[in-house]
């Protein structure tokens, strides 16, 4: 994979390369271009999975994002039409019918790679050396949970699997106890939890910090580039969105904390834990049980508690303007 003179930080991204599991999705397209835009990533593939809306849909988009950043090089794979057990939840009326929001949609050129999510994973995962690539998990976590079923050595293979997931201190997003990840497939979220993998998840604890402000988006509405003009349109839509559902204010930018932590893992902060999720209760169902007080031979995540939005900003601006 061709390096840029960008400086590699000797965190996840100089010794490993990435796929990218997403739903997009509003955020997951923004994680999207943060990515397509780090030419000092080695991007393995793109796969896709039902969440914020439904497998076709989330499929088409990650191929149209990728059409829009130029980067025909990384094949997208599409993944899971529904969760594991429960039935399917989406998330449409936070990213809109297309799951782009007011982003004009159309037809992408590239298509689909062959294969599934899943057997695409293992594939890709056993043919490189153990610890030489990282999953990133921006949606449910039906594809992940699925390939450790088939490939029982992938979780100890993996260099890491760094998620956008899960709420402590933060409460729930989807439900009063759950955030819409977990929620959307907790028997994915816990089977990849007691997997063994080296899981670091970024959570409503974190991505609450990292907002789309007026002056942050002014930053990114600027620049010239195409990507750059998708972003600011799509954060324009998640301002619109946050003003109608939540309490409005600045939008959080949830699903890239995940590729910004893969990048610059010294603009978070991350606790070890002990992470278990709720998969009975109809209350709480997707609920995260983050405990910190365990030993070492206890914990089983690392939970990130804090980020520099501002930082997190600038990377981001930085990215889509190359
Ligand atoms: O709770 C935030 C997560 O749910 C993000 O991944 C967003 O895309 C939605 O899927
Ligand atoms: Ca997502």
């Amino acid at each position: 994979m061709r390096r840029t003179g960008v400086p590699r930080d000797n965190g996840l991204v100089s010794r490993t390369g990435l796929i990218i599991d997403c739903d997009p999705g509003v955020d997951d397209a923004i994680a999207l271009f943060l990515a397509f835009g780090s030419k000092e990533l080695d991007l393995i593939g793109v796969t896709t999975v039902a969440g914020n809306v439904s497998a076709a849909l989330t499929a088409r988009n990650a191929r149209l994002i990728r059409q829009i950043a130029g980067r025909e090089d990384v094949p997208v794979v599409a993944g899971a039409e529904r969760p594991l057990v429960r039935a399917p939840v989406e998330a449409d009326h936070f990213h809109g019918e297309t799951g782009l929001g007011h982003l004009p949609v159309f037809e992408p050129v590239a298509p689909l790679a062959e294969g599934e999510a899943a057997d695409v994973i293992v594939r890709e995962v056993m043919a490189r050396p153990p610890g030489s690539v990282t999953v990133a998990v921006t949606g449910p976590m039906t594809n992940l949970a699925l390939a450790f079923a088939r490939e029982p050595a992938l979780p100890a293979r993996l260099a890491a699997v760094v998620v956008m997931g899960g709420a402590r201190s933060e409460g729930g997003n989807i439900t009063a106890s759950a955030e819409y990840n977990i929620h959307a497939d907790p028997h994915a979220a816990q089977a990849v939890a007691a997997s063994g993998c080296r899981l670091v998840m970024l959570g409503l604890d974190v991505t609450h910090q990292v907002r789309a402000t007026p002056e942050r988006i002014a930053r990114i509405a600027a620049l010239a580039s195409a990507p750059a003009k998708a972003v600011a349109n799509l954060l324009d839509f998640a301002v619109e969105t946050e003003r109608k559902h939540v309490e409005g204010g600045a939008p959080p930018l949830h699903d890239p904390c995940t590729i910004a932590y893969i990048l610059r893992p010294d603009l978070f902060a991350t606790r070890p834990c002990r992470l278990e999720v709720e998969t009975e209760s109809r209350l709480t169902l997707g609920h995260t049980a983050v405990e910190f007080r365990v030993g070492p031979d206890e914990a089983n995540c690392q939970w990130a508690t804090r980020a520099n939005a501002e930082a997190i900003f600038a990377l981001l601006t930085e990215r889509l303007g190359e």
